[in-house]
Order: structure tokens, then C-alpha cells, then sequence
């Protein structure tokens, strides 16, 4: 939470059997006299108001994941003999930086964040300016060739995603080529909802985190079930938070669909 930032007049609906399922997930506001309804994914219109993602997701919601994946990363980096202070971190779905700003607590080298939406990047100016050392603005599932260059300038080699992997969001395909874009060995941490283990569970992004999770293309460190935020009924939401190190690309073929 950024101290001073501006206050908004929020309702949660009743229920959860009224906010629907995680995705379709909303909330109302009253501005000048008026009340909208938002949904939890429009992050457009949300990151456009100073202070509302906070103030929904971290205080409302009591969301605890980008604190806890850097801490998991930061302790299996540890674990291993080897030094946060010389990671060259790229962070997927960065949104306005709360994840860059973990991050930065433990002495990162050097921190790319990127993000698919450019409200995102204008937020992040506004709130937490400095915290990354470049932002790129575009879409991992269909990389141009300026990202793909400008990315090898920064000789990355950890992956963070938090609270961006599934529920719409980032897709596999993206997910995959921002793995595919860091070095092997080296270090990648994520969040991802508890039902992903389990193999009822047939949605892409949840077969490949599996496939990656039991393949020889990350090595796991750190597997922990944690509370990741509150429903809006206020039940625990529970998420697994991931720590591994790459052994090596993985083929582009390797996660499509049966
Ligand atoms: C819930 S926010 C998380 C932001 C930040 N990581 C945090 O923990 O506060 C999800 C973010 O993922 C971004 N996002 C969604 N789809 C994406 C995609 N395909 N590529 C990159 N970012 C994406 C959204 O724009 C949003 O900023």
C-alpha cells in the first residue's frame, strides 16, 4: 500500500453466488454522486483510478501473493548457495509494480517488468516510479521482434508472475515464451490457484503448469499452499506459490492442445 494514496467508495456485492466465479468477479463504485459496476478484470479502468487496485485487492481482499512469492524465491535462492542481489528479474503481468517493489526489498540486479495493457505501465509511473528498470508494454503470446531484442539486452535470468497466470489473464502460450526467454539455470517463481493439481482440472494453463512442474524443465525449490486473498464472501482463497530454476527451454510444441 502506498501511504497517501487517494480513497474510493467500494461495495462488494452480497455474496459470492452473486459475484459468480473468480473471473467474472465484480465490485461497485460511486463516483460523483454515480455507482458503476467494475469487474475485478477490468484492470483498464481500475489502474486508471489512483490507488483502487490497492485499496480493493491488498486492503479489502487482503491479497498476500507478492509478498510471498519474492519471499519463496528469495529463500530458495538462499537455500542454494546463490545470491538475490544477482538476479536480472523478468516480471510477467507487473501491473503498477506492487510485485517489483517485493522484489526490489531483496536487492535484485536488474528489474524488467512488462505487462499487456499500457494503463498498467501509466500507473505504474504514477505509483511506483523507478522501481523497474524498464516496462515494456506488449503481448508474450505474440512477441515482436523490438521485444524479443530489447529483452536479450537484459541477459535475464528469473521469472516472476503473480496473481496474472489463469482466470483469463496470461495465457500458456505467453507463459511459455517468457520461460523460454530466460537463461537455463536460471530461477522462476509464480503463483497459481490450488486446483491445478488436480487432473479433473483440463484447462491449457493448468495442464501446462503441471506438464512444467513434473517435466525435466524446472527443477522445484519451493512448493507451498498459502492464502492467497479473501472471496468477497471473505472465505480463503488458496493458491500454491512456486519456486524452481529452469533446466532448458521448453519446445514450442510441447503444450498444445490434444
Ligand atoms: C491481478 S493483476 C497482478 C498485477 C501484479 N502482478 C500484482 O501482483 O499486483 C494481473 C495483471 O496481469 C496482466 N495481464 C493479463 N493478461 C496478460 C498477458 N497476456 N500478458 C501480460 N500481462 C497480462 C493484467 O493487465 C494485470 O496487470
Amino acid at each position: 500500500m502506498v501511504d497517501g494514496m487517494i480513497r474510493h467508495r467500494i461495495r462488494l456485492p452480497h455474496s459470492d453466488s452473486d459475484a459468480r466465479a473468480q473471473d467474472e468477479a465484480y465490485f461497485y463504485i460511486q463516483e460523483d454522486g454515480d455507482e458503476q459496476q467494475l469487474r475485478f478484470h477490468d484492470y483498464d479502468e481500475i489502474y486508471r483510478r489512483e490507488g483502487l487496485y490497492e485499496q480493493l485487492f491488498y486492503e479489502r481482499l487482503q491479497c498476500a501473493s507478492p509478498a510471498k512469492v519474492a519471499s519463496i524465491l528469495a529463500s530458495a535462492v538462499t537455500q542454494a548457495g546463490e545470491e538475490c542481489s544477482t538476479l536480472r528479474v523478468l516480471d510477467l503481468g507487473a501491473g503498477n509494480g506492487i510485485m517489483g517493489e517485493e522484489l526490489r526489498r531483496y536487492g535484485v540486479a536488474r528489474l524488467v517488468g512488462s505487462d499487456i495493457i499500457p494503463e498498467a505501465y501509466d500507473a505504474l509511473v504514477r505509483d511506483r516510479p523507478g522501481i523497474y528498470d524498464a516496462y515494456l508494454v506488449g503481448d508474450f503470446a505474440n512477441p515482436t521482434d523490438e521485444m524479443v531484442e530489447e529483452l536479450g539486452h537484459w541477459s535475464l535470468d528469473c521469472l516472476t508472475t503473480v496473481a496474472a497466470l489463469g482466470f483469463g489473464d496470461i495465457p500458456p502460450a505467453a507463459f511459455v515464451n517468457a520461460f523460454n526467454m530466460i537463461d537455463a539455470g536460471g530461477w522462476v517463481a509464480f503463483n497459481i490457484r490450488d486446483t491445478f493439481l488436480d487432473h479433473r482440472e483440463t484447462a491449457d494453463l493448468n495442464r501446462t503448469i503441471r506438464e512444467l512442474v513434473f517435466t525435466d524443465y524446472l527443477e522445484i525449490h519451493h512448493l507451498e499452499r498459502y492464502r492467497h486473498r479473501l472471496s468477497i464472501d471473505g472465505e480463503p482463497i488458496f493458491y500454491y506459490a512456486i519456486a524452481g530454476k529452469k533446466t532448458a527451454d521448453v519446445p514450442s510444441d510441447m503444450f498444445e492442445a490434444p
